[in-house]
């Protein structure tokens, strides 16, 4: 598999509890590396343009209301099958579906309030990272 980008967000309700490290630690003990990070508040019109693809489900407004109620930071993090890697380093969207260890059974509280978000598809990854950051922000 070749080398790969996927977008990262630590969610409000991790940056609120202060365990912005702890979930660092567990992208790069995995092996990804960190190429672009920055820590914004994002405004609802941000949030709803991320999230657009959500924008007929019932959690839409909820979510947008939660990812900026409190500061996230966005990564970009590469690596080896990036995209398959971090999602499984996060876990299932559920933390109650979530397997041992991985980020979102150790610190998510509920299915919104899910401590992080990873890109789905290489091709959503380029979408989402294109939305985040400049090219010139991120450093491989
Ligand atoms: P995320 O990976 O950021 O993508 C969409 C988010 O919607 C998801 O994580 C959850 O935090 C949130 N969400 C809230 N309710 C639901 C739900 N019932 N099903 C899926 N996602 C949900």
């Amino acid at each position: 598999m070749a080398q790969e980008r996927t977008l990262s967000i630590i969610k409000p309700d991790a940056t609120a509890r202060n365990i912005t490290g702890k979930i660092i630690d567990k992208f790069e003990s995995a092996g990804l590396r960190i190429v672009a990070s920055k820590r914004v508040q994002w405004t609802e019109a941000q949030a709803q343009k991320f999230y657009e693809v959500h924008k007929e489900r019932p959690f839409y407004n909820d979510l947008v209301a939660f990812m900026t109620s409190a500061p996230i930071v966005l990564q970009v993090l590469e690596g080896e099958d990036a995209v398959a890697k971090n999602r499984e380093i996060m876990g299932a969207t559920n933390p109650e579906e979530a397997a041992p260890g991985t980020i979102r059974k150790e610190f998510a509280e509920n299915i919104e309030r899910n401590s992080v978000h990873g890109s789905d598809s290489a091709e959503n990854a380029e979408i989402e990272i294109g939305l985040c950051f400049e090219a010139g922000e991120i450093v491989g």
